[in-house]
C-alpha cells in the first residue's frame, strides 16, 4: 500500500472549488433516468449521454473526479477515446463503483445489505489498469419505526470496511458511502440520531479493519427531514445539524466529506453545501452528486444531438455553482444563471 499516493489522490478529489460527479448509475438506475425523458436504455444512448456530460466545456474546472459504472470505464466516447482518457485529459480523476447493489437482509427484509465482495480484489486490479484511482461502495440504511436494527448497521459497516481495506491494498482511494435514505416521513431529529449511529458504527469497523483514514473519503447523506415529513427543516437547520453530527463522529484525519444528494433538488443541494462551508472545518466539505448535478442537463438533452450544447451549458453552470458552494460563496439568487444558460 502506497499511503502517500492514496493521500495525494484523496486530497486532489477534494481540491478547493471542485467536487465529484457520480455518473455510475447501474443499467437499472439509468433506465429510470432515461424513462423520465422517454428515451430507450441502449448502450449507444448511455454512451451519448455520458459523452455529453464529460465533454462539456471546462469540465475539469469544477469536477475533480467521476465515478463510472463498469460498462462506462470500458467504453469509448463518441470521438473514439476511452472514457477514462477523456476524463484524464480534462483534469478529472476516473473512479469506479464496485458494489453489486443491495439485497433484503435475511431476518429483517425491510432492510438492505450491500453485495459485491466476491472477486473484488481481482476486479480492483483490473479497474486500476483501466485508470481508476478511486472507488465507491454504497450501503443503504432505511429509517422506519423499528429500523434500522443494530445488526443491519453493523453488517453494512463491516462490508464497507472490508471493501475500503481491499481498495487501499491496490492504491485505490475508497469512498465509503453509508447512505441513510431521505424517502420516509421521519423528522430531522430522527435522521440525526440514525446518521450519528450509522457513522459511529462505520468508523468503528474502519478502525478494526486498519483502514488508513488519510487515504479515504466519506460520502454521507445530509441530516435532513424525510421527504414525506410534514415538518421540513430550514436550510440553516439542515446545515447546523449535519455539521453537529459530523463533529461527533468523523475523525479529522479524514481529508474530505463528499455529500450524496439523495433526492434533494439541485438548488437545495447546492444551497445546503454552501451554508455548511461558511466557516472553518476540520475536513474539506464537498459534493459527489449524481442527480443534483445531472438532472437539469438530462432534461435539456432529452436524447437529441441538437440539444447537446444547451445541456452542456446547464451542466457547466450547475458544476460552477457547486464549486462556489465549496467556499460558502453560493447564493440562491444565482439560480438565475441557469435560466440564462
Ligand atoms: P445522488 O446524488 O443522486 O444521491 O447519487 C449519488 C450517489 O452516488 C448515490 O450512490
Amino acid at each position: 500500500m502506497n499511503v502517500k499516493e492514496l493521500e495525494k489522490t484523496a486530497r486532489a478529489l477534494v481540491a478547493p472549488g471542485k467536487g465529484i460527479l457520480a455518473a455510475d448509475e447501474s443499467h437499472g438506475t439509468i433506465e429510470k433516468r432515461f424513462q423520465s425523458i422517454q428515451i430507450a436504455n441502449t448502450e449507444d444512448n448511455r454512451r451519448a449521454y455520458r459523452d455529453m456530460l464529460f465533454t462539456s466545456k471546462g469540465f475539469g474546472d469544477h469536477v475533480s473526479g467521476v465515478i463510472l459504472f463498469d460498462e462506462t470505464i470500458k467504453q469509448k466516447g463518441l470521438a473514439g477515446t476511452p472514457f477514462p482518457e477523456v476524463l484524464a485529459k480534462s483534469g478529472s480523476i476516473p473512479g469506479i463503483k464496485v458494489d453489486a447493489g443491495t439485497v433484503a437482509m435475511t431476518g429483517s427484509p425491510e432492510e438492505k445489505i450491500t453485495q459485491g465482495l466476491d472477486g473484488l480484489r481481482e476486479r480492483l486490479i483490473a479497474y486500476r489498469q483501466l485508470g481508476a484511482r478511486f472507488a465507491k461502495w454504497r450501503a443503504v440504511i432505511t429509517i422506519g419505526t423499528t429500523i434500522p436494527t443494530l445488526p443491519n448497521l453493523r453488517e453494512n459497516a463491516i462490508l464497507l470496511a472490508r471493501y475500503a481495506a481491499l481498495c487501499q491494498e491496490q492504491d485505490i482511494v475508497p469512498i465509503v458511502e453509508p447512505e441513510v435514505l431521505m424517502d420516509g416521513d421521519n423528522t430531522i431529529q430522527r435522521c440525526l440520531q440514525v446518521t450519528e449511529q450509522t457513522l459511529h458504527e462505520t468508523f468503528d469497523a474502519l478502525y478494526d479493519h486498519c483502514v488508513v483514514l488519510e487515504g479515504m473519503l466519506l460520502k454521507p447523506n445530509m441530516v435532513i427531514a424525510g421527504k414525506k415529513c410534514p415538518a421540513q427543516a430550514t436550510p440553516e437547520l439542515v446545515a447546523e445539524l449535519t455539521l453537529q453530527c459530523f463533529r461527533h463522529t468523523v475523525p479529522c484525519a479524514v481529508p474530505g466529506i463528499v455529500f450524496l444528494s439523495g433526492g434533494q433538488s439541485a438548488a437545495q443541494a447546492t444551497h445546503h453545501l454552501s451554508l455548511m462551508n461558511a466557516g472553518p472545518l476540520p475536513w474539506q466539505l464537498s459534493f459527489s452528486y449524481g442527480r443534483a448535478l445531472q438532472d437539469e442537463a438530462l432534461k435539456a438533452w432529452g436524447g437529441k444531438p441538437e440539444n447537446v450544447a444547451k445541456a452542456q451549458k446547464l451542466f457547466a453552470a450547475r458544476a460552477r455553482l457547486n464549486g462556489l458552494a465549496r467556499s460558502g460563496k453560493y447564493e440562491p439568487k444565482m439560480e438565475a444563471e441557469l435560466v440564462r444558460a
